[in-house]
């Protein structure tokens, strides 16, 4: 297949573009590198794959339609994985209006791209985030979704619906996936396993909001990938999946996990739960599971061990950037 990876230089982008190229498909990146984090970071991400000649690197805006439709004029793509969007639940607080620009507009302009070159199938990057504070766990696809606690959050739904209203007028197969809490290798330094780790590492306390009670469920970087290519397998219709880990651990629980992997205690900075957060995150992964055969396959202590071991070997840059 030829694909149009949105968002590719990004955390899970990077991630699966090398995976798709390995199982020989063609990859063509389109990403802004934009400053929520470190650009230097996406750069780094993307250098495995740049030499490779399946894959293209388009550095743009997904809100540029004319760049776009360049992209589509010069390649003949049989689907997208549209991954671009502005991630982090606590920054949208402060500035939705970025958020719903990149997140929701954004998705418009790539799927009206699609309606002219007529390519009608997509992978979009969902989010747990949508299922807002909800109480009845696990959570299923049929459970409500029109209660979101952030911006992002509700710039995420916002996307699903548009994707569902493309594939209702134009008949698009497009299956919205929501992602849990994703970590690994590579993972955005802003997120709690990263400025964990980190701050362990280099003997700073680590900042925790809450008392530790909450829980997510947290999910390997390679088990998002696999999800991601058993959807292009196996995409008809509108769907939305659950793609979790479907095990959520507790804040307080994560964190000895990190430091049995790192081989050092935490010393903690205790601050209050964040407007946004929600309590807990919890994947009911039975649908993903019959309609493309996804199984998570990678344990929390497992995976925080490749994490830290990955983030050691990479030790002469340090990933801290803000603390939110
Ligand atoms: N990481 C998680 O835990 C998680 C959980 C749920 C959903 N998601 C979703 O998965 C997707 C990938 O997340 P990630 O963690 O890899 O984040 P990331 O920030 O590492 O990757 C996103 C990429 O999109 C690019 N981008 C942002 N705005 C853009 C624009 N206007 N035009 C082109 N490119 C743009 C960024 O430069 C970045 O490389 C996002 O849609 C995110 O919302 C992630």
């Amino acid at each position: 297949m030829i694909i149009l990876l949105t968002g590719g230089a990004g955390f899970i982008g990077s991630s699966l573009a090398k995976q798709l190229l390995e199982e020989g498909h063609r990859v063509i990146c389109l990403d802004n590198l934009d400053s929520y984090y470190d650009p230097d970071i996406k750069w780094r991400n993307v250098q495995e794959t740049l030499n490779d000649p399946e894959y293209h690197f388009h550095e743009g805006d997904i809100r540029d339609s004319e760049l776009i439709d360049t992209l589509f004029q010069n390649y003949a793509f049989d689907a997208v994985v549209h991954l671009a969007a502005r991630a982090g639940v606590r920054p949208s607080v402060q500035d939705p209006g970025l958020y719903y620009d990149v997140n929701v507009n954004g998705t418009l302009t790539v799927l009206q791209a699609m309606q002219r070159w007529q390519v009608k199938k997509m992978v979009f990057a969902s989010s747990s985030s949508v299922y807002g504070d909800s109480q009845q766990v696990p959570f299923l696809e049929t459970d409500t979704a029109d209660r979101p606690l952030s911006p992002y959050a509700a710039s995420k739904r916002a996307a699903e619906l548009l994707c569902h209203t493309f594939h209702h007028l134009y008949g698009f197969d497009i299956f919205c996936l929501r992602f849990f809490t994703v970590y690994g290798p590579r993972q955005r330094p802003e997120m709690a396993i990263s400025q964990f780790t980190d701050s362990i590492l280099n003997g700073r306390p680590i900042t925790v909001f809450g008392d530790g009670s909450t829980s997510r469920d947290y999910t390997y970087v390679e088990d998002i990938v696999n999800g991601i290519i058993q959807s292009l397998e196996n995409l008809k219709g509108y769907e939305v999946l659950n793609i979790g880990g479907s095990d959520p651990i507790s804040l307080a629980d994560l964190i000895h996990v990190i430091e049995r992997a790192v081989g050092e205690t935490a010393r903690i900075n205790r601050l209050p739960m964040q407007p946004g957060d929600v309590q807990l995150t919890y994947a009911d992964i039975a649908k993903a599971s019959q309609l493309i055969g996804y199984q998570p396959s990678v344990r929390i202590e497992e995976g925080i061990r490749r994490f830290v071991e990955w983030y050691r070997s990479r030790l002469n840059y340090s990933l801290a950037t803000e603390e939110y």
